[in-house]
């Protein structure tokens, strides 16, 4: 039976993508299927970030909003005789590769590193390459400080090498200053959580580091003044030529990560700091320093739009983070002659998380979000369901999570833990901006252990946005 309904699934689902690849609507209304609800009690997991969880569900349930439309999927899978997760295909859209053989995402090898949240760019001299950035799996010992590996990468057999051993990338480290129950941050060392993206012009890196406002912060950097690859272009270097510390509309809060920046049509920069309880943006200045927050001014189609289509955190233990760096893109075909980008038709694209944590096991379901590319930056529409990357499978020791290896008590049922880091037009060449038929990587971290990334169609990511504009 099991069997059967797979088999149909496989015969059907491509048929859905081939209808929708024909038929290249620019907006999609999806219908919002409710979910089971899971039902276990939320466990804490002692090593994620707890205290940001908890702030966020708080704010979220304070919108005043419940969103019965858009529930996120149960944590719980399906799993069939064979022991495969049976992906329902209500609670999900499955996305597949481009490229690779079986449809299913690929790993990236780091010969005899481990590494994970990967995040990937084109590499700017050799155009069969890749430059990969992972942040290295640390060992428990105490002077073993958090760093982030690099390599030049290539495809082979559906594989992204590494083409040489990964070396680690030298970042200036701050101090820190971090107080009271984040004291022990002051002992650890080292820039962690970076992102590398192309902006307009630029490569950058984006990574969290001890802060000078708060315990940690977000620091920016042209990518190009730390990486040989780039010695050339190097000299063409002007804004953030330095590690720099970006600010945020008060209040700062202890620890700050997965922040975003952002370029408007005229090539502007915003940081993007929060998007729950409230979305939280201001126009970023060369220094670090900020503007005002911008988002009370999209606040009225935004609070209406937030509310209806973000997933509803339905138990304690959920929370929304922003996930990956920005991407602009115009919606329709790079080749239909008549596609011409304007303020109407291209957008800021980014991913965010709905975070569960049950059983000492975060997962991360990926939405994407689009908001308007010029002021007043508001929300345009939002995934009514999450992405599933194809490839991602049960949470088992075959996951290779390296904080359960010596573990028995794997929670059953789980999937994998999939953490989307960064999002890249696979082109090289192709930096900011791109349009609906262009190829996007997705890469991310797996278990908190390994290296993944997909590369897709990107109108493959938007095939269920619910749009803001047909709210009633
Ligand atoms: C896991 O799934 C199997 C079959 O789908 C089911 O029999 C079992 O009760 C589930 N376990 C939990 C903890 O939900
Ligand atoms: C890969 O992407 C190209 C360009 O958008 C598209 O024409 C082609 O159908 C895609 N192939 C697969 C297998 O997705």
């Amino acid at each position: 039976m099991v069997r059967a309904f797979r088999t149909i699934v496989a015969v059907v689902a491509p048929l859905f993508v081939l209808a929708f690849l024909l038929s290249h609507a620019t907006r999609h209304r999806g219908e919002g299927v409710p979910q089971p609800q899971p039902d276990a009690e939320p466990q804490p997991q002692p090593q994620t970030d707890d205290i940001v969880l908890t702030e966020q569900t708080k704010g979220l349930s304070t919108t005043g909003t419940t969103n019965v439309d858009v529930l996120p999927p149960s944590h719980l899978l399906t799993i069939d005789d064979d022991g495969q997760p049976v992906i329902d295909q209500t609670a999900y859209r499955v996305i597949h590769s481009n490229s690779t053989a079986s449809g299913d995402y690929f790993t990236i090898f780091l010969g005899g590193s481990i590494g994970y949240n990967p995040t990937i760019i084109p590499h700017p001299t050799k155009f069969d390459a890749w430059i990969v950035l992972v942040q290295k799996v640390t060992s428990k010992a105490p002077e073993d400080y958090s760093s982030q590996l690099m390599c030049s990468a290539g495809f082979m057999n559906d594989v992204l090498n590494c083409m040489a051993e990964p070396t680690a990338l030298s970042l200036e480290a701050s101090k820190g200053s971090c107080e009271e129950d984040l004291a022990h941050y002051n002992f650890e060392h080292g820039p962690r959580d970076a992102r590398v993206f192309y902006g307009p012009v630029a490569p950058y890196i984006l990574y969290g580091s001890h802060s000078a406002y708060t315990c940690l912060g977000m620091w920016l950097q042209d990518f190009r003044m730390l990486v040989d690859d780039y010695r050339i272009e190097a000299v063409l270097a002007k804004d953030f030529t330095k590690p720099t510390e970006l600010q945020r509309p008060p209040p700062f809060k202890g620890v700050e990560k997965n922040f975003f920046v952002f370029w408007d049509a005229a090539g502007e920069i915003y940081v993007h700091s929060d998007l729950v309880p409230k979305r939280v943006f201001a126009k970023l200045a060369l220094d670090g320093s900020i503007g005002p927050d911008l988002a009370p001014l999209a606040a009225g189609t935004d609070d209406r739009c937030l509310a209806r289509y973000m997933p509803a955190a339905v138990l304690d233990k959920a929370a929304i983070q922003q996930s990956t760096n920005s991407l602009a893109i115009t919606l329709c075909r790079r080749a239909d002659p008549k596609c011409k980008p304007t303020d109407q038709n291209t957008f800021v694209l980014t991913l965010f998380h709905y975070k569960t944590a049950f059983d000492g096991h975060s997962i991360y379901e990926p939405y994407v979000m689009l908001f308007q590319q010029s002021a007043p930056f508001a929300v345009h529409a939002i995934s009514t369901k999450p992405l599933w990357i194809s490839g991602r499978s049960k949470f088992s020791k075959f996951s290779g999570n390296v904080n359960w290896n010596d573990r028995d008590d794997l929670p059953e049922n789980h999937s994998e833990m999939f953490f989307v880091r960064s999002l890249t037009w696979r082109a090289h060449g192709q930096k900011y901006h791109g349009y609906l038929d262009d190829i996007l990587f997705l890469a991310f971290g797996i278990e908190e252990s390994r290296s993944g990334a997909i590369d897709v169609v990107a109108s493959d990511l938007l095939q269920d946005l619910g749009a803001c504009a047909d709210i009633k």
